[in-house]
């Protein structure tokens, strides 16, 4: 078998992967930093990030303010010492990412331009035009070329990590183009795979968005830490989920029912106004506005379409100039996948699985409870984001913490030495493991794809925007189920150049991880919080509940639940307000 060896390993290539490896690189240019990814790095899904990423940047906002909206947000769950990092270092590294060339979108005098964002108090959060994601993985990728150090494991997939002596020690990974299985050992690994919304089945997530690496963590022992927060975006296109970014809603879009009425004025969300208004009605919470939809359905106020019931974004208030200069994406997606032009039309919109709260549990620095394993951006769990995410924070958190993780994994990685000559013959074990559960392996009775329905299935109707006790107890006996009859699964394909059967296949069976872990922890939680409601348990229990959830994997393949304390610093659990506030500002740009 193949070995090759680095210092530092980075799985994943998005944001936060190629953040971290810069990190790394300018920790210690004589480290060697890999990068293994499975699609080539400006596939991974930081390109689909639309809206923006916040740092405070203008005169009177403060640090305060972001780390308060921030924790009120996460309704208390968030760990404020990790905020207090976040929201200091969240401007630097934006400063930074315009020195390497982020093209920022500006203001009329030249200053970089805010937008305002769902739950902030004031306008934070900077923007390429509807492009951030995009522009801010070019210039990640393009910083990475700079460092001799940093090489390149393009459509790689890693299939397991390689621990020995209590310390991860590298990983085993599959040449996608070969079929090729080697070991790539490294002192210290980094997870940057980001989340897991297609466990479900509507998502704004690409295809890729698997949880691999919450799979990975997972089965080493690892434990996952708040998996029962699922954010939904609440402005997803029917059918294909394509996200319709909340910065349309910062312009000035209103969201109306089946009536033409701004419903939200009915959910405690404030009252309506002509111009947005900051943390008010279609500025409030991704998790309050997600749930006001489910009630406008139970209501009857809903539009019926084929792909289920929608409200509709209605921009034609703000005409050609606004929408083709702050909004040009969001057209050319609802002209492309609607066949709408948002100018003249409303787009008919629902909540959206876009986002993990939970992920890996690590500390500030992304180290795990593993020795030399690491993780950061949204396959980790800090937390920052508590129960419920505000948008335009995921950004700067893979840069903040991607940063972080570099940095401390190469330190790390300096005082370490070369892997043992056991994982060798553990990686020899996932080859025959992986040849003989797939390559080999013929006569089996399950289809990949109806495993992957039924788990679907069983996720939405147990898991999605309102839980129970029922619902969920369902969902899991169905997913243990299922990661039963996987185990039945064989493959059509055996051939070794690019097999996405296989690819399919492992990918299916990190999912049923994450989705148990996922549906397990949200049946410990028996209280609601953010965005994890439980229809048996509507109130927040902060007597009982303030607390995270640890979700460990045991040998038998049976899990454990463990709470664990939240950092509270300044900011004591108080109720999470919102409603008329300040009105945002017209920009220069209008
Ligand atoms: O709506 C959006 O543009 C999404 C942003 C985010 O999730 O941070």
């Amino acid at each position: 078998m193949d070995i090759s060896y680095h210092d530092v390993l980075l799985v994943g290539g998005g944001g936060a992967g190629l953040r971290a490896a810069i990190a790394v690189a300018e920790t210690n240019p004589n480290l060697s930093a890999a990068v293994v990814s499975k699609v080539y790095p400006m596939r991974s899904h930081t390109v689909s990030a639309e809206g923006g990423a916040a740092g405070v940047i203008r005169p009177g906002d403060t640090l305060d303010d972001h780390a308060y909206d921030t924790i009120s947000g996460g309704d208390w769950l968030c760990d404020q010492d990790a905020v207090e990092i976040f929201v200091k270092e969240a401007p630097e590294e934006l400063l930074r990412l315009e020195h390497w060339g982020c093209p920022w979108s500006r203001d009329s005098d030249g200053r970089v331009a805010v937008r305002a964002f769902g739950g902030m108090k004031n306008m934070r959060t900077w923007f390429a035009a509807d492009k951030t994601g995009f522009h801010l993985l070019h210039t990640l990728f393009q910083t990475t070329f700079k460092y001799k150090s940093v090489t390149r494991y393009d459509e790689w997939f890693v299939t397991r990590l390689l621990v020995d002596e209590g310390r991860v020690q590298g990983v085993v990974a599959l040449q996608l183009m070969s079929g090729r299985i080697q070991a790539i050992t490294a002192k210290s690994v980094i997870l940057c795979t980001g989340g897991c919304g297609r466990v479900f089945p509507f998502t704004t997530n690409a295809s890729i968005k698997t949880g691999d690496g919450m799979a990975l963590a997972f089965q080493a022992g690892v434990p996952l830490k708040d998996m029962e927060f699922v954010q939904y975006h609440p402005t997803g296109l029917p059918f294909t989920g394509i996200l319709i970014t909340e910065a349309a809603r910062s312009e000035g879009g209103y969201l109306i029912n089946k009536d033409g009425y701004r419903y939200l004025q009915d959910y405690n969300l404030g009252t309506p106004t002509p111009q947005p208004v900051l943390r008010n009605m279609e500025l409030g919470p991704r998790d309050r506005l997600s749930q006001a939809f489910v009630k406008e359905v139970e209501k009857g106020r809903t539009t019926d379409t084929p792909y289920g019931p929608v409200v509709h974004l209605d921009l034609r208030r703000l005409g050609e100039k606004v929408i083709n200069t702050r909004l040009p994406f969001v057209r050319e997606l609802c002209l492309k996948y609607e066949n709408i032009d948002p100018i003249k039309e409303l787009i008919p919109v629902r909540p959206v699985i876009h986002y993990m709260m939970g992920g890996v549990h690590t500390d500030n620095d992304g180290a795990t409870p593993l020795a030399g394993l690491y993780a950061a951006g949204e396959v980790a769990c800090v937390s920052i984001n508590g129960a419920n995410r505000l948008g335009s924070n995921s950004l700067p958190e893979l840069l903040v913490f991607g940063a972080r993780a570099g940095k401390a994994a190469a330190l790390a990685a300096m005082e370490q030495k070369p892997p043992s000559e056991r994982v060798v013959s553990q990686a020899l074990d996932e080859k025959l493991r992986l040849e003989q559960q797939f390559l080999r392996k013929t006569g089996g009775r399950e289809r990949i794809a109806t495993i992957r329905s039924e788990m679907h299935k069983a996720m939405e109707n147990g898991a999605g925007i309102y839980r129970n006790q029922t619902s969920l107890q369902k969902a899991a006996d169905k997913l243990r189920e299922l990661r039963e009859r996987f185990r039945e699964v064989s493959l059509d394909d055996h051939s070794l150049t690019f097999n996405t059967e296989l690819l399919a296949a492992l990918e299916q069976s990190f999912m049923l991880d994450v989705g148990s872990a996922i549906v397990e922890s949200a049946l410990h939680r028996v209280e609601s919080r953010g965005a994890h409601q439980r229809t048996d348990f509507p109130a927040r229990d902060d007597r009982n509940f303030l607390a995270h959830t640890l979700i460990f994997n045991n040998s038998d393949g049976s899990t454990r639940v463990k709470p664990a304390p939240v950092v509270i610093t300044r900011w004591p659990p108080a109720e999470r307000v919102y409603g008329v506030q300040s009105e945002v500002k017209q920009t220069a740009a209008r």
